[in-house]
């Protein structure tokens, strides 16, 4: 009995030393965490991955996810926050769907004493208290990366040399995704005075959207007889388009219309491989990894970054061709996996 109570109040000294290396109390080093994460849905492959990092990274962690399938809809986000506040989570991770519209039910976490983080797309709020942090990539940075790249390359073609016409396709009206995509993109393109966008369709970031706005933009631009490029907000939109193209008779890549967008999902490579894409600009899926730490640190009490920003490259499909293909062919591994994202980083292409 003794030795009992001895090995008891050893057990209980370490915990409490571990709990003050780390910062927190004994209780919250014990605990497992239940957090909500409240999704957009499912709308291109770049979510699945991002979905299924987000819970492969949670079930790694021993965390309780609560999901909430957004189905593209606010409502139903704000939906998956209320219920989240009546199940007194730990913390809830929100990728919300568009930018605006978000105050009243976030002052509702914050009165509940509930952190509310963002990851992936952003809000804007009146009280910027009301997000504990944010993690998600530059989209402004990535738009002007995708401008730069069709700068560079139009500059490189005869044919463009008296100017280049751009089509965009637009991801969902008011995401973040989009808006800041299209400002940096736009903001980049002014640089170059031969570079315009001469008409825009949304697509709403999935594979039929694009391919019905690309249906729609054939039949406006004159069979895109003097378009020189294609930028899409991101690789399905495109992925969609080019079913169109094809099926119009109209060559993108290699030799083709050049063509920009952003993700980076196994497709794209493959079509980068065939010749019928021109580059991609790189969205990490894994943010689970930095979700979560940020989460612990803000219910531990520690100060976080505003913003924990996840790098970006961009990948030319010219000369790249066989290493595009072998990615491919092994799956697109750092990718889709639950790796984090430094890991993927450095095996992403
Ligand atoms: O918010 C990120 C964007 O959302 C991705 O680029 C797109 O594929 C997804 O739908």
């Amino acid at each position: 009995m003794r030795s009992l109570k001895h090995l008891a109040l050893v057990s209980t000294l370490v915990m409490s030393f571990a709990a003050s290396v780390i910062g927190t109390s004994p209780a919250a080093a014990q605990k497992a965490l239940t957090i909500a994460f409240v999704n957009t849905g499912s709308e291109s492959g770049w979510r699945a991955a991002f979905s299924d990092a987000m819970k492969t990274e949670a079930t790694k962690e021993g965390i309780d996810l609560k999901y909430t399938d957004g189905q593209q809809k606010q409502e139903v986000q704000i939906a998956g926050i209320r219920a989240a506040i009546a199940q007194k989570v730990d913390a809830i991770v929100l990728a919300p769907i568009v930018d605006t519209g978000w105050d009243a039910v976030l002052k509702e976490a914050k009165d509940a004493k509930i952190p509310l983080m963002t990851v992936d797309r952003d809000v804007t709020v009146s009280d910027p208290s009301l997000v504990a942090t944010h993690v998600g990539a530059d989209f402004d940075h990535e738009g002007r990366l995708a401008a730069s790249f069709l700068a560079m390359a139009s500059a490189e073609d005869p044919k463009w040399a008296g100017g280049c016409s751009i089509v965009e396709l637009q991801g969902t009206t008011g995401s973040s995704a989009a808006v800041d995509r299209a400002k940096g993109f736009g903001e980049e393109l002014a640089l170059f005075p031969l570079l315009k966008i001469v008409a825009s369709q949304n697509g709403d970031f999935t594979r039929d959207g694009g391919q019905k706005a690309m249906e729609a933009l054939i039949k406006s631009q004159n069979n895109l007889k003097d378009v020189c490029a294609i930028w899409s907000h991101n690789d399905d939109m495109l992925l969609g388009a080019l079913v169109a193209l094809k099926a119009a008779g109209i060559k993108t890549g290699a030799g083709g219309i050049l063509t920009v967008s952003v993700d980076g999902v196994c497709d794209a490579y493959k079509a980068m491989a065939d010749g019928d894409f021109s580059a991609n600009v790189v969205l990490l899926p894994s943010l689970g990894v930095q979700a979560y730490q940020a989460a612990r640190d803000i219910i531990a009490g520690k100060t976080v970054p505003a913003w924990t920003k996840m790098p970006t490259s961009t990948n030319v499909a010219a000369g790249n061709a066989d290493l595009y293909q072998k990615y491919f062919a092994a799956g697109c591994p750092g990718y889709y996996g639950p790796a984090s994202a430094q890991a993927a980083a450095t095996t992403t292409p």
